[in-house]
């Protein structure tokens, strides 16, 4: 074993979640070595009573990810950790993680991933640390490390070769245990124990059609053995299912935009019935009916109101959670229910107390993240089965449901739109300047839309009573029309501004509008009232979703 000494490295403040950097930064003499000596130091090695600690390892398969796995692996034995759990390969996409971590009852895992982000030697790379239950560190965690990276001295590391993580079955780096474990089958046993794969192997058996695109990234393996292999999708329905470490050039995030292969098969001739898509790390999902595409709002409630028809959910739900930029829809599915709902920070993190206590069973974002409490991270393959279970029952199509759910819940009209890569100053000027002008704005009116309320949203954990501030500039219309805020707390490149629009219809009339359409005066008030082409010099969003 040998203590290299170091220098505290500016910047390595984890975001959203984890660290994230581009790839050279990651991979610059120390980087990835303070950063994770810094969350050892922070969770320790050692349980209270002495004994080395047990911890899950692996990623999603990006450029670097079989190189830093080495490196995390001999610095876990050289600080004293007793055994690993990795993914043969290195991988583990990152709800398999999170399942591994709590079925072997660990102390946490390390996850390496930078998620939807590009991968390779120019793209991104990152780190990030679970918690024993699973989930994502939380804030006073992640702040600890990042305190930890401003002091650090040294790190420890064995000297040895390279560890074969080709092979299953065990072997050791100095004192430490490595488990390599298959990625897919604990995951896939999971899966199983919650869906009904009689019934979606039977409706796969008629004749229905899917296209899985898994991106070139870490579910293609995942996808192909629960599918294909284990549910009888025709050979051919998983496409782009190697992982490979430039994810073949694609930007693997599951959205309209960048799963546009995907959309064009879906929106044309002979499309199938079902179509999806996930990210990186495996932990987002796209869903996509013929014809239909399926905003993760709308997403969320409609798994929240037909989740019973699964088996692992046929109790009902506790509750559902959803981060505050995520529509309403799903709430009105709760108040039906009579379960409560909760509005959350962006952040899957901030569902973990939720779903230890009991309080929610399924949580969504608008981020295209959906899950349960089966595992503490979003799950996108989870998502996938879930509606395919739904599908399986119903024996409707992806629209006829969509219809169904807002005759009956009426629609929330809903859309993103992302302003890529702006300059950070210019950026935060722009929320400053509508921070400050926040309560002048009650009574004003444009568009035809007068403001009810703005405010910038701050969440107190109702478990464990912790304050979040500044989560994001609400502007809340008399109509129950929104517009929300945000910069990005995932990107690498400048400042991406997030802009959340949203338009209640009550129905019977007007529930099938092109969203873009019956949105147009909430996008021109949100243009108006944050002034964002004079602060950004921008007209038009890089990415709608
Ligand atoms: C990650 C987190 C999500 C979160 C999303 C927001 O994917 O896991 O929970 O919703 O980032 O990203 P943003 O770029 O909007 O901060
Ligand atoms: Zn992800």
């Amino acid at each position: 074993m040998t203590t290299i000494s170091t220098k505290p490295i500016a910047g390595q403040k984890p975001g959203t979640s984890g660290l994230r950097k581009k790839t050279p930064v990651f991979m610059a003499p120390h980087y990835l070595e303070n950063f994770v000596q810094s969350i050892f130091d922070v969770v320790g090695t050692r349980t209270q009573d002495g004994r080395g600690k047990t911890f899950v390892l692996g990623g999603d398969g990006r450029y670097f990810n079989d190189t830093a796995a080495q490196v995390i692996l001999r610095m876990a034995a050289a600080n004293g950790a007793h055994r690993v759990i990795i993914g043969q390969g290195a991988l583990l996409s990152t709800p398999a993680a999170s399942h591994l971590i709590r079925l072997n009852k660990t102390d946490g895992g390390i996850i390496m991933s930078a998620s939807h982000n590009p991968g390779g030697p120019n793209e991104d790379f990152g780190v990030k640390f679970n918690m024993s239950n699973g989930g994502p560190a939380p804030e006073g965690v992640t702040e600890a490390m990042y305190k930890r990276t401003t002091e650090i001295t040294a790190y420890h590391i064995l000297e040895t070769a390279d560890i074969d993580l080709s092979k299953i079955g065990r072997t050791a780096v100095g004192e430490m245990i490595v488990d390599v474990v298959d990625p897919v089958s604990d995951y896939a046993a999971l899966m199983e124990s919650l869906f009904d794969f009689p019934a979606i192997s039977a409706m796969f058996k008629g004749g229905f059609r899917m296209r899985m695109d898994s991106m070139c990234a870490i579910t293609g393996p995942y996808a192909v053995e629960i599918l294909e292999k284990r549910l009888g999708a025709a050979a051919g329905t998983c496409v782009n299912a190697t992982p490979l470490p430039d994810f073949g050039g694609m930007h693997p995030d599951p959205n309209p935009t960048w799963a546009k292969a995907l959309m064009d098969e879906m929106f044309g001739p002979n499309a199938p019935d079902f179509g999806a898509a996930s990210d990186g790390d495996g932990d987002r999902n796209m869903v996509v009916g013929a014809g239909a595409y399926v905003s993760p709002s709308d997403s969320l409630a409609v798994l929240a109101a037909n989740a019973h028809l699964a088996p692992g959910y046929k109790a009902g739900l506790k509750g559902v959670a959803r981060s505050m930029p995520t529509s309403a829809a799903a709430d009105r599915v709760a108040a039906s229910l009579g379960i409560a709902s909760y509005e959350t920070p962006t952040g899957w993190k901030f569902f973990g107390n939720l779903l230890d206590a009991g309080r929610a069973t399924i949580c969504g974002e608008e981020s295209f993240g959906t899950g349960s409490d089966h595992v503490r991270e979003k799950d996108g393959l989870w998502a996938i089965l879930l509606w395919l279970n739904i599908l399986a029952v119903r024996k409707q199509s992806v629209a006829a449901i969509l219809a169904e759910h807002w005759a009956k819940f009426g629609r929330n009209y809903y859309s993103r739109h992302d302003f890529e890569a702006i300059a950070s100053d210019k950026a935060d000027a722009m929320m400053a300047e509508l921070r400050g002008a926040l309560a002048t704005l009650p009574g004003t009116t444009l568009e035809g839309l007068t403001v009810q309320a703005a405010d910038d949203f701050a969440y107190t954990d109702p478990v464990d009573g912790s304050i979040s501030k500044a989560q994001g500039v609400r502007i809340l219309f008399e109509d129950g029309s929104r517009i929300v805020l945000r910069l990005s707390g995932t990107g690498t490149e400048g400042a991406t501004l997030r802009l959340y629009l949203e338009r209640y219809a009550a129905g019977p009339d007007g529930l099938d509008l092109d969203p873009q359409m019956a949105l147009a005066p909430v996008i021109r008030a949100a243009h108006t009232l944050a002034q964002i082409e004079s602060f950004t010099g921008r007209v038009a969003p890089d990415v709608i979703t």
